[in-house]
């Protein structure tokens, strides 16, 4: 068989790419898997010529040339530029995975489903009514955008003895800690917030707040990745915990974070039995969750879920990213994970080239018989 060509669509800006190291370290492993791979950005496709700039590193830096069309292409693009949407509805290529959606749709989506309710927080969109409806039921909630990432925009607000007390982040990540002593004045503010901090025409969404203290005074949540492997079957490659910084709302690595393996903090609190326990529902609820993404939205790839565990050991479902990253698994000191976690979407891309050049021949052999018997 031909050596398979696989593209690695992104964000590009002349040679600069949102994620340089992790781009070269797909192109390396891609050529020990005896296969070509190069970057490119919606701008690089040419489809009347069926040819693609493609950009490869060289040294330090990353050069340019014109390769065939890619059997397979993987979407990495996690900023949308200027015709990159258009450009991804015309299904110019074999794609490894479909779009998605933002995060409020998913968990909607997620909580009409039998199998998974039971790991949804309650979630509804963000305004004076369901606030109130909220708190009748949660001492503890969480405000984030609903096309949000990063962190970014979220507050956590805690009825307190005499009012209501908010910890959050702005979008530039500058702290927020305010006390409220009633309804109204929250309200006030947080009206005043969503403006402010909303993604273009976005909506904020209230959450359930779960209580994630599993190290006295850090939160910390789960962060899992499941990817498709070699056969095309869907695998957790491997997990791993975020551990806020000090009173931080969210366990979020740029937000003072640091990485540690699962065991290590669920020790701390659970039975190394209810761990194991823990974790076999975590794997579960991920085969779950993809299994409805894909009935859904078509063929996928790689989803990295964050999962939060609560302090009396019952697993929810915070947030699947379709893009995620693998950073956690360096920073836990796992290199080993973090190399499968790049090698397995390209082993992927492989098996799905070959289903698809044997889908290929088989109708080209059906095709020639209809014609023998034609004859
Ligand atoms: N309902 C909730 N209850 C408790 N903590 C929450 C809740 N929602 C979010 N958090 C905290 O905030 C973090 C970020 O939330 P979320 O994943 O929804 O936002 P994000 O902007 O996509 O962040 P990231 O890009 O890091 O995934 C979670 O990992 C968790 O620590
Ligand atoms: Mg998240």
């Amino acid at each position: 068989m031909a050596k398979p060509v696989i593209g690695i669509l992104t964000w590009r800006e002349g040679h600069s790419f949102k994620e340089p190291g992790y781009f070269r370290s797909l192109v390396r492993e891609g050529q020990k898997l005896g296969a070509t791979v190069f970057i490119f950005s919606h701008k690089d496709a040419f489809p009347d010529k069926k040819q693609v700039r493609g950009y490869v590193p060289d040294g330090n830096t990353w050069t340019s040339r014109i390769f065939p069309w890619p059997d397979v292409v993987i979407d990495r693009c996690r900023t949308a530029q200027e015709g990159y949407s258009e450009f991804r509805k015309q299904k110019h290529f074999v794609y490894a995975n479909h779009t998605f959606t933002n995060k409020m749709s998913a968990t909607r989506l997620f909580s009409n489903e039998e199998g998974l309710k039971k790991w949804i927080p309650a979630t509804v969109d963000y305004n004076a009514q369901n606030l109130v409806r909220m708190f009748k039921n949660h001492r503890i909630v969480y405000i984030k955008p609903g096309n949000g990432t990063g962190g970014k925009s979220i507050v956590k607000i805690s009825r307190v003895k005499d009012g209501y007390r908010l910890l959050g982040r702005t979008k530039g990540y500058a702290k927020r800690n305010v006390i409220f002593r009633n309804l109204t004045s929250l309200t006030n503010w947080l009206n005043n917030w969503v403006r402010q901090e909303r993604i273009r025409k976005g909506s904020f969404m209230i959450q359930q707040g779960l209580d994630l203290e599993l190290l006295p005074g850090h939160v910390s949540d789960m962060r899992l990745l499941i990817q498709k492997n070699d056969q095309g079957k869907w695998e957790v490659t491997g997990e791993g915990m975020r551990i806020g910084g000090v009173n931080n709302p969210t366990s979020n690595l740029h937000g003072g974070g640091r990485a540690s393996t699962t065991e290590a903090v669920l020790h701390k609190r659970f039975t190394p039995e209810k761990t194991r326990e823990i974790i076999a529902e975590c794997h579960n609820l991920a085969h779950g969750v993809v299994t409805v993404i894909e009935k859904h939205f078509g063929r996928m790839l790689e989803y990295g879920l964050d999962i939060g565990i609560d302090k009396q050991g019952s697993v929810w479902l915070i947030e699947v990213n379709p893009k995620p990253g693998r950073e956690l698994f360096r920073k836990m000191g796992r290199r080993d994970l973090y190399q499968q976690s790049i090698r397995r979407p390209l082993q992927y891309a492989i098996y799905l080239n070959e289903q698809e050049q044997k889908q290929e021949q088989k109708q080209e052999q059906k095709q020639e018989q209809k014609q023998e018997q034609e004859k």
